[in-house]
């Protein structure tokens, strides 16, 4: 009998991304294989996001087409997990008669167990846990399949900000921080298995805490890990300014494997829209901790996010966000019109800012920041940089990489450069990525002394 096949459609963040590399390895374990499209397979599941209406639209529609694929042979499984899932739970089923499993972030690793009970029963099923995540979820075998040079490693989940427009707090609860060492014994065995560099993953990430060492918070972390041998490099994704503390600032530039980047979503430079998405830091804080980063590493890149039309926002506010953007000069933006969720307590707030207002903003605020980011990458003109191969350009004829600071630099080079360290000088900076000439390849050796391979 032939295995059968499954295939997963991914939406929202990182943290999705590795939740679906989990569901994909306990999928291949459990005797599953994967399909290259999903006319392929089996079992069709859509790894959901609601953080904006958008995200929610997109796996509806999603869902749809494997709707048909499924009426064109029955006995194929559709499968919806991820933040929708756990938003709608049952909901889901009610709208779409047609699903045959709804489950919640924290089912990814039993999803072939719950795929069995579906099959054995004949019938459709909901399994959406409460929505934190236990010390169990957290622990459970980090994705060591098919990894490549870069790899990402879960420390925390959940947040406790409830900053009043984010649904995440409700579909995935409070914080919980894994224990160091289990990151640490992961982060052990990604290298091993060649990786060169590491993210790590949380949706407040610097609000981590290890569960069973008082007082060690994110900085130690970073410290433990930069001091594993083969960890070249260590990224972490997404901070929050209030938990930017002066000790985190002062690993960037002390730890050899910290990469110079943070993304450090500042939302709106406006302090009342600040103070009315529950922020709890004003504008002149933001810039605080942007001067304080700059001062310690004075090239470090900085993106952020921000959403416009919040309501309440007037044009004086939004002026305030312009002009935040202009004074910080950040290396990437993503920018977003507000979207209610339903839930939250931006929703209910009067004062909604017309959609084609909102437009209009974001058309504003992307142009100003593609004439920034142009300028920031024209100003590394003529400079060396570090970049680690990762393939192939998005042209097919040069090498692909990134900076430490996490810009892409395409070049031409010889055969052989995956997963190499090499210096290039950038000749062309555009607004989303960088052209160089290779120099010499990076004597690893050269760059930081590996220190003690202990972890405490
Ligand atoms: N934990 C991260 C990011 C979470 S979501 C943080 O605190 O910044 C990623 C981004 O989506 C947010 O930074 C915010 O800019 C945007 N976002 C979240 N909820 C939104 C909403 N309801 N409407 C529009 N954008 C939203
Ligand atoms: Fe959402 Fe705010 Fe938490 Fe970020 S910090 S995940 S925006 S509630
Ligand atoms: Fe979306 Fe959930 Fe991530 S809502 S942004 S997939 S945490």
């Amino acid at each position: 009998m032939t295995r059968p096949s499954f295939f997963i459609e991914t939406l929202g963040c990182q943290m999705n991304e590795q939740d679906s590399l989990r569901m994909r390895q306990q999928l291949v374990q459990a005797g599953y294989r994967p399909a290259d499209e999903p006319q392929d397979a089996d079992l069709l599941i859509v790894n959901t996001c609601s953080i904006r209406q958008k995200a929610e639209e997109k796996a509806y529609s999603i869902l749809g087409r494997y709707r048909l694929l499924k009426e064109s042979r029955p006995g194929r499984l559709i499968a919806v997990g991820g933040c929708l899932a756990q938003q709608k739970g049952d909901g889901l089923l009610e709208r779409m008669a047609y699903l045959d499993l709804v489950f919640g972030p924290h089912q990814v690793t039993e999803v072939d167990r719950l795929v069995e009970e579906c099959r054995r029963r004949g019938e459709s099923l909901s399994v959406v846990s409460p929505c934190a995540a236990t010390l169990e979820d957290l622990e459970c075998p980090g994705v060591t399949d098919g990894v490549g040079l870069k790899a990402y490693i879960t420390i925390m989940e959940g947040c406790d900000n409830y900053c009043s427009y984010c649904i995440v707090p409700y579909v995935r609860g409070s914080e919980k921080s894994r224990s160091h060492r289990s990151i640490g014994e992961e982060a052990r065995r990604l290298v091993t298995r060649g990786v060169k560099e590491i993210t790590l993953l949380g949706q407040n990430v610097n609000a981590y805490r290890s569960p069973d060492r008082k007082g060690f918070g994110f900085p130690g972390l970073l410290e433990s890990l930069s001091r594993i041998e083969g960890v070249r490099r260590l990224r972490f994704t997404t901070s929050h300014p209030n938990d930017t503390t002066q000790e985190l600032i002062d690993c960037f530039g002390s730890l050899g494997p910290l990469c110079e980047h943070i993304h450090l979503p500042l939302q709106s430079g406006s302090d009342s829209v600040l103070s009315s998405m529950g922020r709890r830091y004003t504008m002149g804080e933001y810039l605080e901790k942007i001067c304080a980063l700059r001062g310690k590493t004075p090239g470090i890149g900085i993106t952020s996010d921000i959403i416009v039309g919040f309501p309440g926002e007037r044009e004086k506010d939004f002026e305030d966000t312009l002009e935040a953007v202009r004074v910080v000069r950040f290396d990437g933006l993503f920018s977003f019109k507000f979207s209610p969720r339903p839930g939250t307590r931006a929703s209910q707030f009067p004062e909604k800012v017309p959609e084609a207002e909102m437009s209009r903003r974001l058309e504003i605020l992307q142009a100003l920041e593609r004439g920034i980011s142009i300028e920031k990458n024209t100003d590394l003109e003529g400079e060396s940089v570090e970049v680690l191969v990762e393939g192939k350009s998005r042209s097919g004829s040069q090498w692909m990489g990134r900076t430490r600071g996490n810009k892409v630099v395409n070049f031409k080079g010889p055969k052989g450069l995956l997963g190499e360290f090499v210096n290039v000088t950038i000749e062309h900076g555009g607004p989303n990525s960088l052209l160089g000439r290779m120099g010499e390849t990076v004597d690893p050796s050269r760059l930081f002394g590996f220190g003690e391979a202990g972890f405490p």
